[in-house]
């Protein structure tokens, strides 16, 4: 499968840096971001380095009249629904993170099959930034956490306020009652071009249909940290859990090389893609088979071009899922 082949390259690059000299100057590469993201959060054998607490599911998505407009990519075109494996995660690499933990992020994974064994794929978290605009600043934000150092990470945030925008979003928004009552952004910018060569600048982002809905902090204390799971299997008994899948269109000035910036999204137009249905749990072994990859595109997407963290994220999942996939 294209994810496979994908580890393959990403894997022989981050073995040979054509920039060993940068690397001797502790300059991020995926190797010591994964080996960051272990320092924060312990180093679980045979599971993910990041979004390690998760559940797979899997659906169809039916894409919309009018994502034809905006991109010839087969899934955004297709007459017929196209088959979805999809993961939902709690941000960070512990395998315990409560469900109910307030400033962390939910997130959705997701394949698209694309048919003759190719998938493409969209990842997308409860929050419209990251924390983090390059590889060099997210290695500096999970060292200096994993010194549980609290002047240096106080001082490390008054320096890098970009940083802080994720979790001041989540912290003003209420706790997710389920996976599936929370909106979800893809955050990078990525550029659509249609069957007739138009390019537009798009920002993906999932509504759910069943609409937002949360819970109390203090509720949300006293859950089962694993609630999520339960909670999506009374509602998958009762029908498909779904989100409508939108293109937020980008606009002249808004930035596309920098995940922590947020666009004017209420004074942008949106175009509708299609729905995306998530009809039932997954075994868990056709998720951790490969990896969910954000550079997994198609004709008619492409990624950011000067967004450093898009491309480090394919060599950093590589890394992680070589190490988790070690015998
Ligand atoms: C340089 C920046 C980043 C690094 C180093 C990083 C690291 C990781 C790692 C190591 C994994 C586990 C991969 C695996 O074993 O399959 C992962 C998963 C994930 N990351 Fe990132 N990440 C970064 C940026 C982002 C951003 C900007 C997003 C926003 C959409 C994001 C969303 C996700 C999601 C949704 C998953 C879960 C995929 C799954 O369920 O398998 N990450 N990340």
């Amino acid at each position: 499968m294209v994810s496979y082949r994908r580890v393959a390259a990403a894997t022989l690059v981050a073995a040979f840096s054509i920039f060993p000299l940068a690397r001797a100057h502790a300059e991020a590469d995926a190797e010591s971001l994964v080996n960051a993201l272990n320092a924060v959060f312990g180093a679980h054998p045979g599971q993910r380095a990041a979004h390690t607490h998760g559940i797979c599911v899997k659906g169809n998505f039916v894409a919309s009249a009018d994502a034809a407009t905006l991109t010839k990519a087969p899934h955004f075109n297709s007459k017929t629904p196209v088959g979805v494996i999809g993961r939902f995660s709690m941000g960070g690499g512990n395998p315990e993170a409560p469900n109910g933990q307030k400033d962390n992020v939910r997130a959705i994974a997701l394949h698209f099959d694309l048919g003759k064994g190719n998938t493409t794929d969209l990842l997308m978290i409860s929050a419209p930034v990251f924390v983090a605009k390059d590889p060099d600043q997210f290695l500096k934000l999970l060292t200096t956490v994993a010194t549980k150092d609290k002047e240096k990470i106080g001082e490390y945030f008054k320096e890098n306020p970009n940083s802080t925008r994720q979790a001041q979003w989540l912290n003003a928004r209420p706790v997710p009652a389920s996976f599936a009552t929370v909106d979800y952004w893809g955050v990078h910018a990525f550029t659509f071009t249609n069957a007739e060569g138009k390019k537009q600048i798009i920002k993906y982002k999932a509504l759910p249909l069943a609409g937002e809905a949360a819970i109390s902090d203090e509720d949300a204390k006293n859950k089962d940290p694993d609630f999520y799971r339960p909670e999506l299997k009374e509602r998958l008994a009762k029908g498909p859990a779904q989100f409508k899948l939108i293109a937020i269109l980008g606009e002249a000035g808004d930035p596309t090389d920098d995940p922590t910036a947020l666009w004017p999204e209420d004074q942008r137009k949106t175009v509708t893609l299609g729905t995306l249905s998530i009809t039932d749990f997954e075994d868990a072994k056709t998720c951790d088979a490969g990896i969910f990859d954000p550079t997994n595109v198609v004709d008619g997407i492409e990624g950011p071009e000067n967004d450093k963290i898009f491309p480090m994220r394919s060599q950093a999942y590589a890394v992680s899922f070589s190490r988790r996939a070690a015998p």
